[in-house]
């Protein structure tokens, strides 16, 4: 489970190589383990190049969204004569999901690496990265690598001492959720309410300050000075399934497995091996009823569906759900579905910034209709409510929080439907008092 126990043998490691190893925090202990040569590697290239290496390794965004990194970064204008911006998305605030902070805590020189190797590829002079501001300890690991880095002539007028002027600020979120959609990050790190914008203007257009602006996940940055160092053709070839999905990806395993923990495998990896093999299965004498397998956000998996599935994009999809970021969320038979799917509409009912009328009006209405659901007074057509206030909530906002919130519903009733029936019966007693 890659720390503080040694990695599963089924795990590949490369990001998580560092987990559990104090040494590799600092400066020196990141230039001792080989830290910094794919920042020298990468400024010997044209930023031109630099880009084209990252789209040929096949690397997509692990934020949840699985863009293509090298494609994002070129979309940046080239010759605009404007300020660019690289933001470094360490918000990670989507339930079930606990890898970024990972990767900030044990090795943060090398999300200073990658970050400084993508700021290099677009042309970007300044960098922030948006830390969640509950991350107290990854916070202060960061800040003092990049003062660092600073100090060692890493950051400043010239990268590494030769490259062009890279400047790295570390800015601390407030708690919301929706920080992390990069649109309301923006938004959030220019002093405003963190409301997601309306695209177009897509972000290499107008972002920070209105200036170009990539905006990419932490595992992601991460992921670069590898790719530098060992080629795109070593990254590809990390692939067990679909070749579309190259390379590792961490994968934060919760809920009712033996050997909870952050654990990293090559893409195409089974999802079976994941949780039975390294995570240790259920508890004795359970078995499994259910996996959201990318955060909270995506639809949730029964058993059926993990059967066989290959924990890559295109594996997951096939299975009627999404990778996301990645935070496989494990439920055996003890679990009330219904009361699980209530709490996850509580949660996004609550972090709704309530711009769009779909969004704060439908998880508020979601969260009541359930609550009177598992109170006992359902009525029979409460379902197709649900469902029909899922409809409006799915594809019809300005960021999917919405058709977050809608899709464990969705996906619940479709799966789990006995349950729901249960306490519209009387059968199942209920489980809230009556609201
Ligand atoms: C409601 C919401 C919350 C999000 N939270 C995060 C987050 O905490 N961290 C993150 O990297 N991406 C998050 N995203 C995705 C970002 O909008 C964006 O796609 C991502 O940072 C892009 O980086 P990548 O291409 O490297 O994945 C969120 C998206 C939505 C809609």
């Amino acid at each position: 489970m890659g720390y503080p126990y040694p990695p599963d043998e089924k795990e590949t490691v490369v990001l998580s190589q560092y987990f559990g190893d104090e040494g590799a925090r600092s400066y020196q202990g990141w230039v001792k383990r080989g830290g910094y040569q794919a920042l020298e590697a990468a400024l010997a290239m044209e930023p031109g190049a630099v880009t084209d290496v990252v789209k040929a390794s096949g690397l997509r965004g692990r934020g949840g969204a699985g863009f293509p990194t090298g494609l994002k970064w070129s979309f940046m204008p080239k010759d605009s004569g404007k300020d660019h911006y690289l933001v470094c998305n360490a918000d990670e605030s989507e339930p079930g999901t606990f890898k970024d902070r990972e990767i900030m805590r044990w090795t943060p020189h090398g999300l200073i690496e990658g970050c400084a190797i993508a700021a290099y590829a677009i042309g970007a002079e300044c960098c922030y990265v948006y830390i969640r501001g509950e991350f107290t300890e990854p916070l202060a690991i960061m800040a003092k690598a990049v003062a660092e880095a600073y100090a060692n002539g890493v950051l400043g007028e010239k990268l590494l001492g030769t490259g062009p002027r890279l400047e790295m600020i570390i800015h601390r979120g407030a708690g919301a959720y929706i920080c992390g959609e990069e649109t309301g990050l923006m938004n959030s790190l220019e002093g405003r309410r963190g409301n997601p914008r309306i695209k177009p203007p897509f972000p290499a257009q107008a972002g920070v300050f209105g200036l170009p602006t990539t905006v990419n996940n932490v595992e992601t940055l991460a992921a670069v000075p590898h790719i530098i160092n060992r080629g795109a053709d070593w990254y590809q070839g990390i692939c067990l399934g679909n070749e579309k999905s190259t390379g590792t990806k961490l994968y934060s395993v919760c809920g009712h497995v033996q050997k909870p923990g952050n654990y990293e495998l090559a893409m195409g990896t089974p999802l079976e091996e994941l949780i039975f093999d390294m995570a240790g299965g259920m508890p004795p004498g359970r078995t499994l009823k259910a996996v959201i397998p990318g955060g909270s956000s995506v639809p949730i998996m029964d058993a059926e569906d993990v059967k066989g599935c290959l924990l890559d994009y295109e594996g997951v999809v096939e299975r009627g759900s999404m990778l996301g970021s990645g935070g496989v969320i494990v439920m055996d038979d003890s679990t009330d579905m219904v009361y699980q799917i209530y709490r996850l509409t509580r949660f996004y009912a609550h972090e709704s910034c309530a711009q769009c009328t779909q969004c704060r009006e439908g998880t508020a209405w979601t969260v009541k209709i359930l609550e009177r659901i598992l109170g006992g007074h359902g009525k029979e057509s409460d379902l197709d409510l649900l469902l029909d206030l899922a409809d409006n909530m799915t594809g019809t906002t300005i960021c999917v929080l919405s058709d977050s919130c809608a899709a464990p519903v969705v996906s619940g009733i479709a799966k789990f439907r006995s349950e729901f029936d249960a306490y519209l019966s009387g059968a199942r007693p209920p489980a809230l008092a009556a609201h």
